[in-house]
């Protein structure tokens, strides 16, 4: 079971960030007013308030939070409550400016704004550990509190610090992981250029303006990312020291990833994995995107309940041209995130700020009030939620294709030169993830170590750096029966981003009984094509089937003649397939109609073009999220009542342009 503690509400989640300190407190009551009438039952508060705890160095007052904590419970609404280390008090700014995080060229980041603070710094640790012991003492019995939010996002602003303190901190890393400095200039390839070590204290956090290897800025990202964990599980020790019975989370940003910090490595030491997640409003398959980072938080929650704790209303405020929702689109989005196994739906914020940076994000009761599309839209969710109660024990369940990712072959593609540039590491996971939701087939999204027993197919997207143990694993899978599609740009570093020899993808090539020994990245908009009728662009290599069937050869190009998709059947009954080349979008669905044939995946249902399709169970019990996210009347097969409206449905569920339904099935 993926949540430990008690799940915040007994309900569904509703609700969102709360910031009533920058209200006068007769706003409170209105708050409360509207709050109730949307239906919220969990607001996330004191994220960004330690100068209210803490006015000045050591002078605690939590008269504030008192009444705060009492109105909500007197009101019946649940309190996630924010430990408020995101925001450095500006007194604590001016008494040790030295807190402050320093990017490559060793400047400091100026006070204000939020995650001022370097996480190695143990006088920032010592500052905020103080603050949330006196908090978590304070709260310690308070009902209405029934959750812990430690600090915010962290990392969004200060996950690679490069100044001296974290300089220290990265060579007691570095020394802690490889021991000798031989090993070190072993691992990250020193002897390139001659930059060899003599000792530890020459290694640096790589910054400044010159062009450092690959395994060095590898590791300064892990790190970076084991930094920020440390300073979370500080926190987390004390809150459970305090209040031991009181689930302890953190918000991650899982979307396409590589993330800013290594989320599928911390998820277990959260008692409920939470997300924040805003879609971009340009991007017209946003819906999928949000699919994408939903199935991801099932594969790194062992399957779910996962939480939901921030998304958008409306419009955000970060983007060059930030776009309102279209009409719909704020219950779709809260419906699909619930389908890929969260059990909240969560807001940045309840109420729109009227000053601060993002004076113009969206929240769930607009500067505008109470009268407007998009409150009306958070109370029509409010009530779906609570017909939709009986989904709360289920899961998704079933899902018998997986996917691999792995932030550090993420941080591996990105750190230094690459035959292409441009590639973006979820590239590929992105594109065949997008044909299998065309497809209404359910991916898990796992990390690159998890256990595949059971799926019928696993696709290794891109994952560029591997391990030899999680590339054994994969071909252990294989052996014992299981298909797996391996692409171009996988298995071809080591953890130390150490190129692996004899053949690209160097770790998987025995299992895919193929190997190539060059690449032809192709120009931009270039198109090649297959001698089967598939296209292809961005990317082709050399191949060589030794041990494998040819699906595809290249045609028309320098390649004329080169296997560009092999098959190895494997004795166990599964294969092993290669994919050397980024197949359109049409090839590709091609391919994966192929592979979902001889595995017998089977789609969640048929439905038409743009319709998303997921199933939630329990026992017997079986619920059916179907989301049309087109202008135009979709439809999909299915049988049950829709919560939402109690109809019932024979067979066909018409779905009007934009709308959604979730059929209990029988
Ligand atoms: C999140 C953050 C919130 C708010 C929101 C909207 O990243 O946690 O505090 O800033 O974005 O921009």
């Amino acid at each position: 079971m993926a949540v430990r503690g008690a799940w915040p509400t007994a309900a569904l989640s509703f609700g969102g960030d709360y910031n009533p300190e920058q209200w006068p407190e007769q706003v409170w009551a209105e708050d409360m007013t509207l709050m109730a009438e949307a239906g919220v039952n969990l607001v996330t508060v004191g994220v960004f308030a330690w100068c209210r705890y803490e006015p000045s160095d050591g002078q605690f007052e939590f008269g504030w939070l008192d009444r705060l904590l009492d109105l909500l419970h007197e009101n019946g609404i649940r309190v996630d409550l924010g430990t408020p280390t995101a925001a450095v008090p500006m007194w604590l700014h001016r008494r040790h400016p030295e807190i402050l995080p320093q990017d490559e060229f060793g400047h400091p980041l100026a006070p204000g704004g939020r995650l001022g603070w370097c996480p190695s710094s143990p006088v920032f640790r010592r500052y905020a550990l103080r603050v949330v012991e006196k908090l978590a003492a304070h709260v310690a019995r308070h009902p209405a509190v029934a959750m812990w939010h430690v600090s915010n996002e962290l990392g969004g602003g200060n996950a690679r610090c490069h100044c001296a303190v974290s300089g220290d901190a990265f060579r007691r890393w570095v020394q802690q992981r490889y021991t000798s400095v031989e090993a070190v200039n072993e691992a990250w390839g020193m002897a390139f250029w001659g930059n060899s070590y003599s000792s530890f204290a020459e290694i640096v956090t790589p910054g400044g303006r010159t062009a450092h290897n690959p395994g060095h800025l590898l590791d300064f990202e892990r790190f970076s990312s084991d930094a920020l964990f440390d300073h979370y599980r500080a926190e987390k020790r004390l809150l459970k020291e305090l209040t031991p019975d009181l689930p302890v989370t953190t918000n991650f940003m899982v979307g396409l990833g590589p993330d800013v910090v290594d989320y599928a490595r911390w998820a277990p030491e959260m008692d409920i994995v939470a997300n924040d997640h805003y879609t971009y409003g340009p991007d017209p398959l946003r819906h999928q995107a949000l699919a994408f980072s939903g199935d991801r938080m099932r594969g790194i929650s062992d399957g779910g309940p996962w939480m939901l704790m921030e998304h958008a209303a409306g419009a955000a405020s970060w983007h060059s041209i930030n776009l309102a929702k279209p009409p719909g689109e704020l219950l779709r989005h809260g419906l699909a995130h619930l389908g890929r196994g969260s059990n909240s739906v969560m807001y940045f914020q309840w109420r729109a700020s009227k000053s601060g940076t993002e004076q113009f994000h969206s929240a769930m009761l607009p500067h505008a009030g109470r009268d407007t599309r998009i409150f009306r839209a958070i109370t029509q969710l409010g009530r779906h939620l609570t017909r939709l109660a009986e989904i709360k024990d289920t899961r998704v369940a079933g899902v018998q294709v997986a996917l691999l990712h792995d932030n550090e072959a993420g941080w591996a593609l990105r750190s230094g030169l690459k035959p292409v540039r441009e590639l973006g590491y979820a590239d590929t996971a992105r594109a065949i993830h997008r044909a299998l939701f065309d497809r209404t087939v359910t991916v898990d999204v796992l990390p690159a170590w998890a256990d595949l027993t059971g799926y019928a197919l696993v696709v290794v997207p891109g994952l560029f750096l591997v391990s030899d143990a999680n590339a054994n694993r994969i071909a252990r899978y294989a052996e014992v029966g299981g298909t797996v599609l391996v692409t171009w740009n996988s298995g071809i570093v080591d953890e130390h981003n150490t190129v692996r020899t004899g053949g690209y993808p160097g770790a998987f090539r025995q299992l895919i009984g193929a190997s190539s020994e060059e690449f032809f990245p192709l120009e931009t908009g270039r198109q090649v094509g297959l001698d089967n009728g598939w296209r292809a662009r961005r990317w082709s290599e050399l191949v060589r089937a030794h041990d494998a069937e040819v699906v595809a050869s290249y045609a028309g190009s320098g390649l004329d003649g080169v296997p560009a998709v092999t098959r190895r059947p494997l004795a166990g009954g599964g294969a092993a397939w290669y994919l050397s080349t980024d197949l359109d979008e049409g090839s590709l669905d091609e391919l994966l109609g192929r592979l979902l044939d001889d595995t017998g995946v089977t789609p969640v249902t048929t439905a038409s073009p743009g319709v998303e399709a997921v199933r939630r169970t329990a026992g017997q019990r079986s619920y059916l999220f179907l989301i049309n996210h087109t202008d135009a009347e979709g439809s999909a097969a299915g049988r049950g009542v829709d919560l939402l409206t109690a109809e019932r449905h024979d067979g066909t569920v018409v779905l009007p342009p934009g709308t959604v339904a979730v059929l209990r099935e029988e």
